[in-house]
């Protein structure tokens, strides 16, 4: 078969029958290995296809991107980056003021990008007034995903307030399964914690502590509410939550075998996969008391100087992921809203539906801001200063006391 397979390439090439142009090509650096995410991928490797685009995949896994971004780093200092990465918030602005990204502009302007793309997300897309990257989503860290049959189990009514939270924990925990499943990683701990500190604060004061890093917000007595919360909600997690991958968890509220996880919204890709419905199968709602706002992370590709001959794929795959039909057919299955304003929701399930209203009246209202966790609030070094003190803390090596005075220290030092 080999063989035969070597032959037709050697005399296609005697003949002349090679194509006399070199294939079009895009070399992808994501870390979407997960069911719900390759799935959603797929979607964007088909489109290019049909463009005569081949796609060379360089996946990294590991949830939100942590080891991509150290691949990411080797490729650049090598001297090879990829065609094009997947990035989040504050890591495009490092890439993009560095020099390292390639000039979209033009494909920005054929394709009415100033308009369609929410200023948000916009801050992150454009270094020095150019557009240096691509956004493919709109994801919210806020949410709760819970499973359906465990819920009617309980009697309960989805929770909406933090108490109504633990008292469902409670009823998971009577039914002898997982009440809350959780995956220890300081990203993971931080995604929870930053829905917490929203719920119990407010935006106001997510604002403050979050995104001003007002030394008083840091170390107040909310700051310690939301601590101690971390501290009972660990109280509901099963004793193999350390280091498992988020989507592990999510399969354990499919399964029954957990109550509820919170997780953005890429969860959904996960419960689709697996064929589950909304309202049904599992339950999605706002993270309980924290209604009406959306912590974002929204997914962009950036695209990498190379010479003149990778551009016309890096321009053609840049004004793909922006289309309207790829928009829906993408983020229907990864979970996200549109990163276009104004797409319809009609074949997005009902979750979707949810999400995509969320973030339309959280723009309008100006109660859509950066996650944490995913790199839209803070650069690296002072996102890690969190991420540290959240980890330590959750793992019990930290007193809540100890955290609260540890907290502005170390994000004085990082900044
Ligand atoms: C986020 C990313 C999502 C999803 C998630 C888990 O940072 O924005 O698209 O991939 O990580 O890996």
């Amino acid at each position: 078969m080999r063989i035969r397979k070597f032959a037709f390439v050697l005399a296609a090439g005697v003949l002349g029958l090679a194509p006399a142009k070199a294939q079009e090509q895009v070399e992808v650096l994501h870390w979407w290995t997960a069911g719900g995410e390759a799935a959603a991928l797929s979607v964007l490797k088909d489109n290019l296809a049909k463009q005569g685009v081949t796609w060379k995949d360089m996946p990294v896994a590991g949830g939100s991107g942590v080891q991509a971004m150290t691949a990411l780093r080797a490729r650049v200092t090598a001297g090879t980056p990829p065609t094009a990465a997947q990035l989040l918030g504050f890591n495009l602005r490092d890439w993009g003021s560095q020099g390292f990204a390639a000039n979209l502009d033009d494909v920005a302007k054929a394709n009415d990008w100033e308009k369609l793309v929410p200023e948000p997300l916009k801050a992150f897309s454009k270094d020095a007034g150019h557009w240096v990257a691509v956004p493919v989503n709109i994801h919210s860290t806020n949410w709760l995903w819970i499973n359906k049959a465990a819920l009617d189990k309980s009697g309960l009514q989805p929770p909406k307030t933090l108490d109504e939270f633990i008292a469902m924990l409670d009823a998971f925990k009577g039914q002898g399964i997982t009440a809350l499943a959780h995956g220890g990683s300081p990203w993971q701990d931080t995604t929870l914690w930053e829905a917490v500190v929203l719920s119990i604060g407010g935006m106001d004061f997510y604002r403050k502590a979050v995104l001003q890093l007002d030394p008083a917000a840091l170390k107040s007595d909310t700051m310690r509410k939301a601590f101690d919360t971390m501290t009972k909600l660990r109280g509901y997690f099963d004793k193999g939550f350390s280091g498992r991958d988020w989507n592990l968890s999510t399969a354990m509220v499919i399964k029954g075998e957990a109550g509820a996880q919170e997780m953005g919204d890429w969860a959904k890709g996960e419960f689709i996969g697996a064929k589950k419905t909304p309202d049904q199968d599992f339950v999605c709602i706002r993270f309980p008391g924290t209604q009406g706002n959306v912590l974002f992370n929204a997914d962009q590709f950036m695209m990498f100087k190379l010479g003149a001959k990778d551009i016309p794929a890096q321009h053609k795959m840049a004004a793909a992921v922006l289309d309207t039909s790829f928009q829906v057919a993408f983020n229907k299955v990864k979970g996200s809203a549109p990163a276009r304003l104004g797409v319809s929701d009609a074949e997005f399930d009902a979750c979707g539906k949810k999400g995509i209203k969320d973030v339309a009246e959280a723009i309008a209202a100006g109660t859509m801001v950066g996650s944490l966790a995913h790199g839209y609030a803070q650069p690296d070094s002072i996102k890690n200063a969190f991420f540290d003190v959240v980890t330590q803390h959750l793992n019990g090596q930290l007193t809540t006391d100890q955290a609260l005075t540890r907290l502005p220290a170390a994000i004085a030092a990082a900044k």
